[in-house]
């Protein structure tokens, strides 16, 4: 198949990347990298399967002129949560950029899975979040909630648009995915500054009191996620979660991280009240996907253990690290 993925040099894009050229598919890969980096696909340069676009996919003309006879779109192209300001990027980007996708899909006829977010679910004290749990946010006066309401957005627009055009697309819910290749920043995720931190000596950064919880799923098990969703029928129309069900506390992650680097100094760890992040930031306390949706129609699950992708992950960013002196 040709598959055209937006946002292909960032994270998941760039294993979603690995993974369908090595199962013999085509990859157009478009990016405007804003975010990610080129030398996170570079390594299939050279391969005849693969095409990169640096575009931005708010200019429709650009990207529709890259797009010819793609069967499949997955459209990860987007802002995360604007913690520190920018929330118009996030609700720019991730709205237009989808309503690009989708009129882009209705022109291709092509299957199109969008990545949306654990983050929707919010402040929905009941847990495990299953696709059907209430979506509850907090106020418009803080911007935090812009992300969750941008992927509320796009998973209604995805719906309606198969509704009235009839091509098929797949709604991925997306629990705090990390490896190697992670943004080495907030934006890639706390396991990423926590593992810098440690490596530079400094203190561990906590945002609240750390007793919030999340679970952390390993990129190999979001990509088998990603790719079954894409290759089985049975995940058209739907609305999937794909995450690891073990939740941990941010101080205990902290604390894990830490047991498992080499040579670590001392644990310390600071704690940062949530209104020296942002005014008004509202974090979510707890955070579980129910897993059986995804597990019953596509077979898939998270296997890896927390422990095993912490290892792997603070390998690899070891390395970068080595590589950047
Ligand atoms: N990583 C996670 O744990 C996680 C969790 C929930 C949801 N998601 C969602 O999954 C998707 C991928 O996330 P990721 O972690 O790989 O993020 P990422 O930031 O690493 O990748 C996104 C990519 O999109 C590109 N991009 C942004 N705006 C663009 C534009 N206008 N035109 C073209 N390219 C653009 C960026 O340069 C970047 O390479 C996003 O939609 C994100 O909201 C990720």
């Amino acid at each position: 198949m040709k598959i055209l993925i937006t946002g292909a040099a960032g994270f998941i894009g760039s294993h979603l990347t690995d993974r369908f050229i090595a199962d013999g598919h085509s990859v157009v890969a478009v990016d405007n990298l804003s975010m990610g980096k080129y030398e996170n696909i570079s390594q299939h340069e050279d391969n005849e399967r693969f095409e990169f676009h640096k575009l931005d996919i708010l200019e429709y003309g650009e990207f529709r002129k890259v797009s010819d006879n793609c069967e499949i779109i997955v459209h990860l192209a987007a802002f995360k949560i604007p913690r520190y300001g920018n929330a118009i990027d996030t609700l720019v980007i991730n709205n237009q950029g989808t309503v690009n996708v989708l009129k882009l899909a209705r022109e291709l006829n092509a299957k199109t899975l969008v990545a949306s977010t654990s983050d929707v679910y919010g402040k929905n004290p009941a847990l495990p979040f299953s696709e059907e749990s209430d979506l509850v946010i907090g106020p418009s006066s803080r911007p935090r909630w812009s992300y969750a309401v941008s992927k509320m957005y796009d998973e209604h627009i995805c719906l309606a648009s198969m509704e009235a055009y009839g091509f098929p697309v797949v709604l991925l819910r997306f629990f705090g995915s990390y490896g190697p290749r992670h943004h080495l920043s907030w934006w890639g995720g706390p396991q990423s500054v926590f593992i810098d931190k440690i490596l530079e000596r400094e203190e561990i950064p906590i945002h609240g009191d750390g007793k919030q919880t999340r679970s952390f799923t390993y990129i190999s098990d979001t990509i088998e996620g990603l790719a079954q969703a894409t290759y089985s029928d049975k995940a058209n129309g739907e609305i999937l979660n794909i995450g690891a069900t073990r939740e941990i506390t941010i101080v205990d992650l902290a604390k894990l991280i830490h047991s498992l680097m080499p040579d670590a100094p001392e644990l310390k760890l600071k704690f940062i009240p949530y209104e020296d992040i942002s005014k008004g930031y509202e974090d979510v306390m707890r955070r579980i996907p129910d897993d059986s949706k995804i597990k019953r129609l596509l077979g898939v699950s998270a296997n890896i253990p927390l422990e095993e992708g912490l290892k792997k992950t603070i390998e690899w960013q070891i390395s970068v690290r080595k590589n950047m002196t």
